[in-house]
């Protein structure tokens, strides 16, 4: 058994939420080409119709007319999409909005403190359950912000863009150069009034005519299939119209310092994105790294199948500075550290990480997933590895970010 061939991923989530929100702006049409079609945006899709945005889905691409947002009749479920419930808020704080926002058992675990702060700052009138969902937006933002701390948190940075797009006076966000960049990208592409230095500063601008856009394919998506490609002995394949962001190929440059024999050509621009062609052919003898504050940021969501091609590399793997992945869909430090120590890999937990001393040799057991995509998906790819096919058992848990896993990965098996 190898990977071989050619593929297109479906268009990347977090642009695909930013897009569809920056749209629900907008009283023309916008066109979302090669939008993800995974549950979490399905969920932003869901929350906006119910805030009159008009959505259509057709061909692989969203036709959005917004606009004219009302005040929901019922509760926005954010269910699972940390994403949604926390740039959705910035937004509708922005908008003046009345709504509350509810999530599933995950969801409801994860802190929203960072972005009530905030927004209350911003004298938005919000109540919630201690920080955390459910949430009540009374009424909006009146205030810009002026914020001088650094935001390490791409959906808080956002979040306030947002939320300060609704206001005549500038906001003012200083942020962590290392995080995501899409919402900056999709406003600078529409005209929007956004400026740059080592702040962001925006302010409520009517922007009259709906834009078009094509998403590249889902860069954290394709981390599966690359690490897949690495493991499996006699594998090459191509992904095609991949994006290309500074702020999201960290792990492909950790792979390539661990040896991986991964090339990356036709980087080009298309509307606020670059995207490229990525080939990648199996690589034995990698050597093991180390990730700490310098680059977490940037590969945060690539940790765990990070974690899988680290159990195979020579020598030792530190992650640190990575407390962060325990305020995730699960706590991903502990998932990965029980499910590997349970295959005989020689982990250990840190508070902020773990180190993994790679070459032992695994064995497949069944995993606890807690209901994690990516956990779920990790493993997937280890067993894929070990035992030359997936369990195919959790279709229902990796809907939440790459519905398509088991046919890509089917596609690909020769
Ligand atoms: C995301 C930002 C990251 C990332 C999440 C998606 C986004 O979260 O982990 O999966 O689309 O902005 P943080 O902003 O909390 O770091």
């Amino acid at each position: 058994m190898k990977l071989n061939g050619t593929i297109k991923l479906r268009g990347d989530k977090s642009i695909s939420h930013r897009a569809i929100m920056i749209a629900s702006l907008i009283d023309d049409c916008s066109v979302i080409e090669n939008i993800s079609i995974c549950e979490d945006v399905f969920t932003t899709i869901s929350c906006l119709r119910q805030c009159n945005v008009k959505i259509k889905y057709y061909k692989s691409a969203l036709y959005i007319k917004g606009g004219n947002l009302i005040n929901p009749k019922k509760e926005l479920n954010c269910a699972n999409s940390g994403t949604t419930a926390r740039m959705l808020l910035g937004l509708l704080a922005g908008q003046n909005i009345k709504a509350v926002f509810k999530g599933d058992n995950s969801l409801s675990m994860r802190p929203m403190g960072r972005i009530i702060k905030p927004l209350n700052k911003m004298k938005a009138n919000i109540i919630s359950n201690k920080g955390y969902l459910p949430i009540k937006l009374n009424s909006g933002v009146k205030l810009p912000i002026v914020l001088k701390t650094n935001i390490n948190s791409a959906q808080v940075k956002s979040s306030l863009l947002f939320a300060g797009m609704g206001l005549h006076s500038y906001s003012q966000i200083s942020y962590n150069k290392n995080t995501r960049d899409h919402t900056e990208r999709l406003l600078n592409f529409i005209n929007y009034d956004i400026k740059f230095d080592d702040n962001i500063k925006v302010r409520q601008r009517n922007i009259k005519k709906g834009f078009k856009i094509f998403i590249p394919g889902d860069i954290s998506n394709a981390s599966f299939v690359i690490v897949a490609a690495l493991l499996i002995p006699e594998s090459t394949i191509i992904i095609k119209k991949l994006l290309y962001n500074k702020t999201r190929i960290e792990f492909i440059r950790i792979l390539v310092k661990m040896g991986a024999n991964i090339e990356i050509k036709n980087i080009k621009l298309i509307n606020s994105e670059y995207l490229c062609d990525v080939k990648v052919t199996h690589t034995s003898n990698l050597k093991n790294f180390t990730i700490d504050k310098r680059n977490i940021i940037p590969l945060i969501d690539e940790i765990p199948i990070l974690s899988i091609i680290a159990t195979q590399g020579k020598g030792k793997t530190t992650i640190k500075d990575a407390q962060e992945l325990r305020l995730k869909e699960c706590d991903r430090i502990h998932a990965i550290c029980e499910n590997l120590s349970k295959m005989n890999a020689d982990i250990v937990e840190q508070e902020d990480g773990f180190i993994i001393n790679g070459g032992k040799r695994l064995y497949y057991t069944t995993i606890n997933h807690y209901n994690d995509h990516r956990i779920a998906m990790s493993f997937e790819i280890l067993n894929l590895f070990l035992n030359h096919r997936v369990s195919g058992k959790y279709k229902e848990i990796l809907n939440i970010s790459f519905p398509e896993f088991y046919s890509v990965i089917k596609k690909l098996i020769k």
